[in-house]
């Protein structure tokens, strides 16, 4: 017998299809399934401003939606954004039963979807395959509860934990195979950040390359002194994405300000001594996820500040010794402090990926 949990993994399947373009609104899939038991609509949100998966999954049934169950990823909207509230569709289409893996953390929704359709004669469950629906939304869902990107912090070490051979120096460490996954990850993620001293150091260009992306990449530098030049790789690669400097209040009228905005980079004024306050200010250019890159210094800020969400590590079968510049400087840190551990190989590195005790 086909249940509600099969039905919503199907619902999750489609929800998929929408990964890496429906910034800032998350996945969202949508089944519509006859009393007998036959999907007669099925559908994903495809990107911001365009119709929602429920709408969509109901349009496709037409008039067989009368009396069906409808399964989606997250709790139908009841607010006026960009497209009409689809708890009105769902009740104009006649649905008997909506079964939602989990409750929007939308402020404008939070079961108040449930409660609309409720009281109009709706039957509804919540919570089917709620932890991959929360899962297939962490970025979503990280913005909404925390008012910030979820982070994850990515790193290429030595065996002996160092990211580079010495301070100031350049160090490549990763091999062609894993430097693709890693370009994947970028495919998926709405922004890399990095501090300036991997600016000045590495002058990276910090774009998705070789792999399909939909939408621009943000691209965010931490530079409380604003010495990101003018001349930076990234300044020079505008069409892949907006490069965002933030900075302290006291540098938005400079010289060197005026100049990198000249070049059409955004410049942002954060609090320098609170890391989370400048990934915040991402939230205007809709970053819901944030890929944490580097160097050193920037990532042991954010690793204190208790905000890394996910860590991957990408190990390379070398030794830098103790001139090397370590990981988190040098921060007690173990597999042991990740969750959900995935690894693998790739070419000769090792590529180790999990979500963070938030107990660090
Ligand atoms: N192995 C890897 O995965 C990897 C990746 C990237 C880079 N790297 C290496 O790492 C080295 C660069 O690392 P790095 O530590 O020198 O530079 P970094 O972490 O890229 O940048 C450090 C700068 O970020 C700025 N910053 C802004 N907000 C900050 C905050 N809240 N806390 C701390 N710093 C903040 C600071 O300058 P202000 O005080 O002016 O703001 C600081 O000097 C290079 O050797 C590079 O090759 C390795």
């Amino acid at each position: 017998m086909v249940t509600d949990t099969d039905y919503m993994e199907r619902a999750l399947l489609v929800a998929r299809r929408g990964c890496g373009r429906t910034a800032p609104n998350p996945l969202v899939g949508a089944v519509v399934v006859t009393p007998e038991g036959v999907v007669v609509g099925s559908a994903h949100h495809e990107r911001s401003g365009e119709p929602h998966a429920e709408a969509l999954a109901l349009a496709a049934a037409g008039e067989r939606a009368r009396g069906s169950t409808l399964y989606c990823t997250l709790e139908p909207c009841c607010h006026h954004g960009r497209t009409g509230p689809c708890v009105d569709r769902i009740v104009a289409a006649g649905v008997a039963r909506v079964v939602a893996a989990i409750e929007d953390p939308d402020p404008r929704v939070r079961g108040g979807g449930v409660r609309y359709l409720e009281a109009h004669d709706v039957d509804v469950s919540v919570g089917v395959r709620s932890a991959e629906a929360r899962k297939l939304n962490r970025g979503f869902f990280t913005a909404m509860t925390e008012r910030r990107p979820f982070i994850i912090l990515k790193a290429a070490t030595s065996l002996d934990g160092r990211m580079a051979a010495a301070p100031g120096r350049r160090t490549k460490l990763t091999s062609p195979p894993a430097d693709r996954v890693a370009q994947m990850t970028r495919a998926e993620v709405d922004a890399i950040a990095v501090g300036s001293g991997t600016v000045l150091i590495d002058d990276p260009l910090l774009t998705a390359r070789e792999v399909y992306r939909a939408r621009p990449l943000v691209r965010a530098i931490c530079d409380r002194r604003l010495r990101t030049p003018p001349s930076a790789r990234v300044v020079a690669t505008l069409e892949n994405g907006p490069v965002v400097v933030l900075t302290t209040a006291a540098q938005l009228d400079s010289d060197r300000a005026a100049r990198l905005t000249e070049r059409g980079v955004h410049v942002r004024a954060f609090d320098g001594d609170d890391l989370v306050s400048g990934f915040r200010a991402l939230r205007e250019f809709e970053v819901n996820s944030l890929l944490l890159e580097g160097g050193a210094a920037l990532q042991t800020a954010a690793w204190d500040a208790d905000v890394v969400d996910a860590v991957h590590l990408y190990i390379a079968p070398v030794v830098l010794g103790s001139e090397g510049v370590p990981f988190l400087d040098g921060r007690q840190f173990t597999v042991a402090d990740l969750e959900n551990v995935e690894a693998f190989s790739c070419g000769p590195d090792t590529v180790i990926q999990g979500d963070v005790h938030r107990s660090h």
